[in-house]
């Protein structure tokens, strides 16, 4: 019997129309575009304006685009899962609210939360689901609305991040595309240093935590960022090396965009050239749990079938690691 492997045979995506340049954040916090674009490689990214909405709002349109792009019918898919670090609320599923919205009436839903490895760890999720044979579509959804958790006088993190969706679709494939390996970590050593401290079980809210401003989203840079590149380095090259891939078998590096830097160091370590290299941060910021599919569908056009890409991601808790996949089509 063929093995039956998970590929991605769909992608999508939704980014709000508002941009949020660098010249504006002049205005906001003492930066300035020069210090922003070369720590950073960060020119713009989007913010979600619209009285009301929350991260569903985007995940729902991207699995719109999903679905209108590919004529993919809503109910005939088995799974939603939503990965996002920044939920519509604490408790109720987004993903729940994503599914039924998007009338995947035969789906069941859950909300998948690894900070930046969100989406990376959901395509293990997605994948293994897939792969064990018991669904056929499973519809992964990488969302965040980063402007709901920033301190936009807080100049160490309000230049980074933005809001934004992407979608993919997992389904079977006998010609060994899709899912090939993955190597994921975690170390609660980082809770400590990319954080929101308030508004969970060990400090609930209280007028003293929003004084504080403890529900904004605090960031030791350097701390975080020399942890990422080391990380992401390494297991983008085990990702290689475990599975006898040269750098001239690899079509394309999809690597979580944090931080252009990061991006070139691992790209560096793997010896890929920048052509190989997926890069939308300059548009869009660190979009968290989106910044991964937000590449594959602004890639979309470019990928072929059986293109070798390595996926690598870093992100608070610590979470990271890197997965290869084989891609599945043309489009
Ligand atoms: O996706 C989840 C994982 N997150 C990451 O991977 C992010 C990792 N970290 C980073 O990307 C970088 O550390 C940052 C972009 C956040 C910061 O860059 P950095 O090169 O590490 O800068 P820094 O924090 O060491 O600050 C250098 C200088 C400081 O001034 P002094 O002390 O040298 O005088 C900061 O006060 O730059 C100053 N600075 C700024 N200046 C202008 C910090 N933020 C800004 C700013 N504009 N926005």
């Amino acid at each position: 019997m063929t093995k039956i492997t998970a590929a991605i045979t769909a992608v999508g995506k939704y980014i709000p129309e508002y941009t949020l340049t660098n010249k504006e954040l002049e205005t906001m916090v003492d930066t300035n575009d020069e210090w922003i674009t070369t720590r950073t490689g960060i020119k713009e990214r989007r913010i979600l304006k619209e009285e009301g909405a929350g991260t569903s709002y985007m995940a729902i349109k991207a699995g719109e685009n999903l679905l209108e792009k590919s004529g993919i019918h809503p109910e005939d898919i088995d799974m939603v899962i939503v990965a996002t670090a920044t939920p519509d609320m604490p408790v109720a599923s987004t993903a729940a609210y994503t599914a039924s919205k998007l009338g995947a009436s035969n789906a069941f839903s859950f909300d998948l939360q690894a900070a930046c490895s969100s989406f990376l760890y959901g395509m293990s999720v997605a994948s293994g689901y897939i792969e064990s044979g018991r669904y056929k579509k499973v519809l992964l959804i990488g969302a965040d609305k980063m402007s709901s958790i920033i301190d936009y006088t807080d100049r160490a993190t309000c230049i980074i991040f933005g809001d934004g969706a992407g979608a993919v679709l997992f389904e079977p494939n006998e010609e060994q595309l899709g899912f090939q390996d993955e190597y994921l970590r975690s170390d609660g050593i980082g809770r400590e240093f990319l954080k929101i401290e308030a508004g969970g079980s060990i400090l609930p809210t209280t007028e003293e935590t929003i004084a504080n401003k403890k529900h904004f989203v605090h960031q030791e840079g350097k701390t975080v960022f020399k942890f990422a590149v080391s990380n992401m380095a390494d297991v983008a090259e085990k990702m290689l090396v475990r599975n006898k891939l040269t750098k001239e078998d690899i079509q394309w590096l999809v690597p979580h965009q944090a931080n252009k830097r990061i991006i070139e160091a691992t790209a560096k370590r793997v010896g890929l050239q920048e052509d190989k290299v997926m890069m939308n941060i300059h548009k869009y910021g660190n979009t968290t749990s989106a910044t991964l599919p937000l590449l594959l569908a602004d890639y979309e056009k470019e990928l072929k079938k059986g293109d070798n890409l390595i996926f690598a991601a870093f992100g608070g808790g610590f979470t990271w690691g890197a997965i290869y996949l084989k891609w599945a089509y043309n489009s």
